[in-house]
């Protein structure tokens, strides 16, 4: 997907993208101050993203500035991090859209019910809440995408 206006594309990641989608990941954590240790998180997205499909949003200038994580047989969306400077320009409902397509089934993901900024942008984009609590995901709701 390019969104030839705003200059950005989405696209599969490849090796040589990890450390910026490291950085992207460093640049969101602030927006995460409920959460315990940052060490761990990156641990557990250095695995996620070598184990599952990534796509990256890429603008020539400004290199990545976004990236979703989808374990695909599931359908299910585990990151996804826009830099703080790109929001509200479509990289996350982008990005979102691509993973649906690569799916080919509507997406799933769980947002921490403290993420309010989260929410609201999935709102905005007609997802909703999956009835019931999800085991293992305590202080977690899931969401359903359209
Ligand atoms: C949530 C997040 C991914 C949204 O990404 P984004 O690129 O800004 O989203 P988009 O620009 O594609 O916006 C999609 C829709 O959500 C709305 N939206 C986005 N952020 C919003 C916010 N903070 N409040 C209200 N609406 C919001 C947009 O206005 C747009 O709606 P519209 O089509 O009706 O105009 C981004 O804010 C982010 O990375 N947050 C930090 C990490 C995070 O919380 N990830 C989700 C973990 S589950």
């Amino acid at each position: 997907m390019t969104h030839r206006a705003a200059g950005w594309k989405i696209r599969l990641r490849i090796g040589a993208d990890d450390a910026a989608i490291e950085a992207v990941f460093r640049d969101c954590l602030s927006d995460f101050p409920w959460r315990a240790s940052h060490d761990v998180e990156l641990i557990r997205l250095r695995g996620t993203v070598s184990a599952n499909h990534c796509l990256v949003a890429h603008e020539p200038h400004a290199g990545i500035i976004g990236f979703l994580a989808l374990e695909r047989r599931k359908a299910y969306v585990s990151h996804l991090f826009i830099k703080h400077d790109w929001r509200f320009c479509g990289v996350g409902s982008g990005l979102l859209q691509v993973a649906r397509d690569m799916a080919r089934a509507p997406l799933q993901l769980d947002v921490d019910v403290q993420n309010q900024t989260a929410f609201a942008a999935y709102r905005a984009m007609g997802w909703t809440e999956k009835v019931g609590p999800v085991p293992g995901r305590e202080g977690q709701v899931r969401l359903s995408g359209p």
